[in-house]
């Protein structure tokens, strides 16, 4: 039996409410933890270390996880994997094998420090000779993964989306504020924030390409995801965070779970998060126990009027679309996704700019940065930028659902929406599956 209770999710977020870093109260299980809260050290990572071997933690050794590590340690001659968790431990064991078989004796993981279970993240901030820790288990967990490395001063990559709710955000903007304030990185997984075709693309249009930007459409347009049939003798609570992408407590919902990458473009375009949402979408196609919708679309709406759109559907046997386009007063720009690169044309068609995309080399990109970083003392500390991109996601949902137009100052400073079931062990019970249906479901 494995507990995750009330009492340890209370102490997750201490060590940042203890920095005098406090999110807004209101968040009832994940924030109201200041008052027995003791002070923070700085872990092992902080100041310029030259030649310094970094040694990193890993908490979920699913796909990305395991790719989390192998990315960092192809891009990274000079790290080493020390640690592994996940709640199952025999997926934790089988990632390790698979990656030691790779990296040979850079993966040093023995079975000592290889942990199941729910509170497998908490050993491994625990570790004093864990300088890093790669957190990439369902997005639900990430905003206490986070507060709990962050607080052990441990320096993180963070997969997106890092929060599915307004008491995810706020954790998550505390964590940045620590980590800046102690001198820890966080890099999180936007990894087109790391890929040149984008940098170059996004730096031609600050620079006036395109003339002046007046708005913008992010597609994540695929043909499904998966969905992992409940396995015999799966309690409700172990159920659902198998199959996590289908409980939005756990992901989000497809807007944050996949599309936060297009909606990261538009904050990163737009330079910072809308004033207001407007959105729609539809649920028709999925099954019967999942909480997805099968589509939302949203106009988000800035303060001086300019809208950028974003659709996403997950519909079988229709045409992928996943590209960006910025229309402006001169031009048009294409910033396409995965391998597709950039292409700029003015209004008669003319093409300005154009470049390759390579999507593998950013997720390496992204843990180079990350590593060097630490070892030359100058953190990168990035956590508040993804934070409020996954808040947009959360925003665009929220607006979708309730038929509402949520504005970014109420779910920012006013919704106390926080989607974490206030018990969550193994085995255990879970919140009882439901799809919200505008005009009744309300923002919150
Ligand atoms: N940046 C990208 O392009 C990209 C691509 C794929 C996935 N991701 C992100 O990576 C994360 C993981 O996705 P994935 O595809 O690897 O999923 P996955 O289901 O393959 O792996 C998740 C793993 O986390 C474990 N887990 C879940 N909750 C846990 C907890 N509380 N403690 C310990 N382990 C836990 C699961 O057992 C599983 O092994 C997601 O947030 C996803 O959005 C990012």
């Amino acid at each position: 039996m494995q507990d995750h209770t009330r009492r340890e999710f209370l102490a997750l977020t201490a060590a940042i409410s203890a920095a005098g870093l406090v999110a807004p109260e209101g968040f009832g299980l994940r924030m109201a933890s200041a008052q027995d809260a003791k002070p923070t050290s700085v872990g092992s990572g902080a100041g310029a270390t030259p030649g310094k071997v970094v040694r990193i933690g890993l908490v979920g050794c699913g796909g990305r996880g395991s790719g989390a590590a192998n990315d960092s340690l192809t891009a990274n001659p000079n790290v080493k994997l020390v640690a592994m968790a996940d709640i199952d431990l025999a997926k934790a064991k089988a990632a390790r094998d698979a990656l030691k078989e790779a990296h040979g004796e850079r993966v040093d993981v023995t079975d000592e420090r290889i942990f199941g279970g729910l509170d497998g993240y908490q050993k491994i901030c625990d570790l004093k000779d864990v300088d890093l820790v790669l957190l990439a288990t369902a997005p639900g967990f990430r905003p206490i993964h986070i507060a709990a490395a962050v607080g052990a001063g441990k320096h993180v990559f963070a997969e997106k989306p890092v929060c599915v709710d307004t008491a995810g955000y706020h954790i998550c903007c505390a964590a940045h504020d620590l980590a800046a304030k102690q001198g820890t990185a966080i890099v999180t997984g936007t990894q087109y924030r790391r890929q040149p075709s984008f940098i170059e693309g996004i730096k031609r249009i600050r620079e006036g390409m395109i003339g002046d930007v007046v708005g913008m459409t992010a597609r994540y347009c695929s043909n499904g995801i998966w969905y992992r049939e409940r396995q015999p003798g799966m309690s409700d609570m172990e159920y659902q965070i198998y199959n996590w992408m289908h409980f939005i407590w756990l992901s989000g919902d497809q807007i944050a779970e996949q599309a936060v990458h297009n909606i990261d473009i538009i904050h990163w375009v737009m330079g910072g998060p809308p004033t207001r949402c407007f959105a729609s979408g539809s649920r028709w196609n999925r099954p019967a126990d999942s909480e997805m919708w099968d589509s939302v679309s949203c106009d988000f709406e800035w303060a001086n009027g300019k809208i950028c759109s974003f659709t996403g559907r997950h519909w079988p046997n229709s045409d992928n679309q996943l590209d960006n386009v910025v229309y402006g007063s001169k031009g048009v720009a294409y910033l396409r996704a995965f391998d597709s690169g950039t292409q700029i044309y003015d209004h008669s068609g003319k093409e300005l700019f154009s470049i390759k995309g390579n999507l593998g080399a950013a997720y390496r990109q992204e843990h180079k940065e990350l590593v060097e970083s630490i070892v030359a003392g100058k953190p990168i500390v990035e956590l508040r930028q993804t934070a409020e991109s996954s808040m947009m996601a959360v925003m665009g949902r929220e607006a979708a659902y309730s038929g509402q137009i949520a504005t970014w100052d109420f779910m920012t400073t006013k919704s106390k929406l926080d989607l974490m079931p206030k018990l969550v062990q193994i085995p255990g019970d879970a919140p009882a599956p439901f799809v919200r249906k505008p005009g009744e479901y309300r923002l919150q």
